[in-house]
């Protein structure tokens, strides 16, 4: 019996996770030496090649949430006195200039406004006078907004991406836009639980690290045939069973597909919320799809329809944070959260709460589906 309740997960994530994800999970715990947990490693770390776009060798899931992915990408990437540019719309952006403060580089904010993508020639003007590095949040969680990768590549020595939502959601070809590392998290559009933050770099540029678990020459190690797969932790081995059946799902999908379903399901869903007096933050062509942050009305306590939501509803949507809270909500259209059947759920739930038209925002739901 269990006594975790049943939840539409619709929020900022974790998202919803298939029965076949959980199932995977729940297979029998094995060493994590063990040659056939070795080679669910090898088809796991294919799968995220393929997933992020990318032939780096150095493609694996860290043993971490995404915020770990970050840490690996500072502590292995960046050192003291480097000049790094950092764009910053969002949360996610101010997160990462705390992070590369505190390994003593020398940062350099682009700053926007929250729910805006930054023009890509502000971020390159800003890194032209010799920054080592240049990092963005490509899917921006705290605003909903994407922030465009092509043209950045080449303005500074690294481009460095947190795409932790946009991963397998939204169009995204990390050697296509001439990225140098990424991460990400399982929890958005990957659709499996959170503990792992998929991570890619391009060979030749790590250099030491100083915290020892986040050591990516001692990682790979464990993760690469090269490194003699030595042990350096002891992985969580349900877990990367879990991510590689999740990536499994994406790939049968077909990532274009996929992205395709995410576009749709934004759009669709930013329709009917209209209707009921909800508009996106994000202009058009700013959106980040797997994310939908909408205004909320005068007048409407947004915490309480929250609230209302969860406990009765049993739908998780997310608030919004820093100088939005309280003004947004976000909405998660990630991977099987983004489908019709939830979508209908919790229109039909907030038309309810918010004593909106129903019927109306279910019809622009459903022509946005079938548009
Ligand atoms: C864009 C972005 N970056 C980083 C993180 C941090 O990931 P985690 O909460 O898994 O540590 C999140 C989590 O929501 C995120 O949305």
């Amino acid at each position: 019996m269990s006594d975790i309740p049943d939840r539409l997960l619709l929020g900022s994530g974790p998202s919803p996770v298939p029965r076949r994800v959980l199932d995977a999970l729940a297979q029998p715990t094995i060493g994590h030496l063990d040659p056939a947990f070795v080679e669910v490693m090898e088809e796991c770390a294919a799968l995220l090649r393929s997933t992020f776009g990318t032939q780096n060798p150095v493609t694996f899931p860290v043993s971490a949430t995404g915020s770990g992915g970050m840490q690996t990408m500072v502590d292995n990437l960046i050192e003291p006195g480097d000049r790094v540019v950092v764009g910053v719309a969002g949360l996610f952006g101010v997160r990462m200039a705390d992070a590369l403060r505190r390994r003593g580089a020398d940062v350099v904010t682009v700053e926007g406004e929250w729910g805006r993508a930054l023009p890509v020639e502000r971020l390159v003007d800003a890194a032209a006078a010799g920054a080592r590095a240049l990092f963005v949040v490509h899917g921006e969680t705290s605003t909903g907004a994407c922030q465009p990768l092509e043209g950045l590549a080449g303005a500074a020595e690294l481009l460095l991406v947190d795409c932790v939502t946009s991963l397998g959601g939204h169009s995204l070809n990390i050697d296509a836009v001439g990225a140098d590392a990424a991460f990400a998290g399982t929890q958005k559009c990957l659709n499996a639980p959170p503990g792992l933050a998929p991570f890619t770099v391009r060979d030749g540029i790590v250099k030491d690290s100083p915290s020892w678990y986040f050591d990516l020459a001692a990682v790979v190690g464990y993760w690469s045939a090269e490194g003699g797969r030595s042990y350096h932790h002891t992985a969580p081995v349900n877990l990367v069973y879990a991510l590689r059946e999740a990536l499994r799902i994406v790939h049968e999908e077909g990532l274009e597909a996929r992205w395709a379903r995410h576009a749709r399901a934004h759009a669709a869903l930013r329709d009917a919320l209209r209707v009921l007096g909800l508009e996106r933050l994000a202009p058009e062509g700013e959106q980040l799809n797997p994310l939908l942050a909408v205004r909320v009305p005068d007048g409407v306590d947004e915490a309480a329809v929250r609230t209302a939501l969860l406990l009765e509803d049993g739908i998780e949507i997310a608030g919004a944070l820093g100088p939005l809270a309280g003004k947004v909500l976000r909405v998660g259209v990630m991977g099987e959260g983004a489908r019709p059947e939830p979508q209908e759920r919790l229109v039909t739930a907030l038309a309810r709460r918010l004593g909106g038209d129903e019927r109306a925002a279910l019809d622009a739901l459903a022509a946005g589906w079938s548009a």
